[in-house]
């Protein structure tokens, strides 16, 4: 369902009264969810824009929910950042304000350190590898549930970020001698600032919808992302030279309120997790195709987009993985997910273009332990 920017503050002056102490205003009545006669409205936080695969598989996912519980159940999605950063969208969810939000990895790793392994560049070789990855409750079931007692929130899958490179305003970057003392944008990661600062250049943790203005104005020499967000973003105007590091293979998480998925009906967490695993094939699909959208709009844009040299910025990232792996809990989740590497297509996230091998991760059948729990 679309959301008109009305709506869209109605909801944030709602919240607001929530998070000022006022009665649960912003939130739902779990007592009620799902009743014949009834309709719960989900609000679903996205920061990305209406053009984006992850808005359009949410759309669809809703209109799915709607027609197979006959209107009992709705979505709204909230686009561009309307209920706030991604950062703050986390904490809605822990006070109930809201119920869904789609967030980086990297704002997980703030809730817990396990997260962190997902994050590490090189975790997943390709998309089809890490989509395998996330929907196997034998290696993530345990960590997805993890964050409920204490946030109430549950994570239940999430959609690619595909493979992330390096743009700058300044020309291409080659090696990470290039990068040295450059000004690159992360997300509010620990880790991922370590990332920057071993590929040669200097971090700069920012929120998504500040990145524009802090590259255009010169804050930021450069940022790190995926082609689908330089364009949508329109980061290609101000930050031309894309330069294919291809350092990591992003994820953003599907979180919401725990005690939702639990206060819904058997029959109707069911349907809605059926149809969110949809989503995320569909998600995945739509990936390949709107990256391959994204590089030629880029380019037509007017931006320049390189290969680096060899290896180097692979071998300037290896430390990092013992560096941030450093409990039991950790290298044991690491070492499952490389195990699991044996599925994945040949094709990897190397220093080449994007990797599209989207289309068969898609098919991926793996089921997740709490369909139909
Ligand atoms: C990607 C990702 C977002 C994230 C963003 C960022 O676009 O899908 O969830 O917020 O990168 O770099 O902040």
């Amino acid at each position: 369902m679309k959301t008109t920017k009305a709506g869209a503050l109605a909801v944030v002056a709602m919240l607001l009264l929530t998070l000022s102490g006022c009665a649960n205003l912003g939130g739902i009545d779990l007592t009620q969810v799902g009743k014949e006669g009834t309709t719960t409205y989900l609000k679903i936080a996205l920061n990305q824009t209406e053009s984006h695969p992850s808005y359009i598989a949410l759309d669809h996912f809703g209109q799915r929910l709607a027609e197979k519980t006959n209107g009992r159940w709705k979505v709204d999605v909230y686009p561009n950042e309307q209920l706030g950063s991604q950062q703050e969208v986390v904490q809605f969810i822990k006070s109930g304000a809201i119920e869904m939000a789609i967030v980086s990895g990297t704002q997980l790793e703030n809730l817990s350190k396990d997260f962190q392994v997902l994050n590490l560049p090189k975790a997943f070789k390709d998309v089809r590898h890490q989509m395998q990855v996330i929907r196997d409750p034998s290696i993530v079931g345990e960590l997805f549930t993890s964050l409920e007692k204490r946030d109430n929130i549950t994570v239940i899958g999430g959609f690619t970020q595909g493979s992330r490179s390096i743009y700058t305003r300044f020309g291409p970057v080659n090696k990470p001698a290039d990068l040295k003392g450059k000004k690159i944008r992360v997300q509010e990661s620990d880790m991922h600032i370590r990332m920057i600062e071993l590929m040669g250049g200097s971090a700069t943790p920012l929120s998504y919808g500040e990145v524009y203005t802090a590259l255009q104005s010169g804050v930021l020499d450069g940022a790190e992302n995926n082609e689908v967000s330089y364009l949508t973003q329109k980061h290609v105007e101000v930050a031309p030279y894309w330069s294919y590091t291809n350092h990591l293979v992003g994820l953003d998480y599907m979180i919401m309120r725990a005690d939702l998925l639990k206060a819904m009906s058997d029959a109707d967490r069911k349907i809605f997790l059926e149809e969110w695993d949809k989503a995320m094939v569909e998600h995945t699909k739509l990936w390949s195709q709107k990256t391959s959208e994204a590089i030629e709009g880029a380019k037509k844009a007017g931006a320049k987009m390189t290969k680096v040299e060899g290896d180097a910025f692979d071998k300037a990232l290896a430390p990092l993985v013992d560096e941030f792996l450093t409990t039991k809990k950790q290298r044991e989740l690491w070492d499952k997910i490389q195990a699991a590497q044996t599925g994945a297509s040949s094709s990897g996230a190397t220093n080449s273009e994007a990797d599209n091998s989207a289309e068969s991760e898609a098919k991926n059948e793996i089921q997740d332990s709490r369909k139909g729990k």
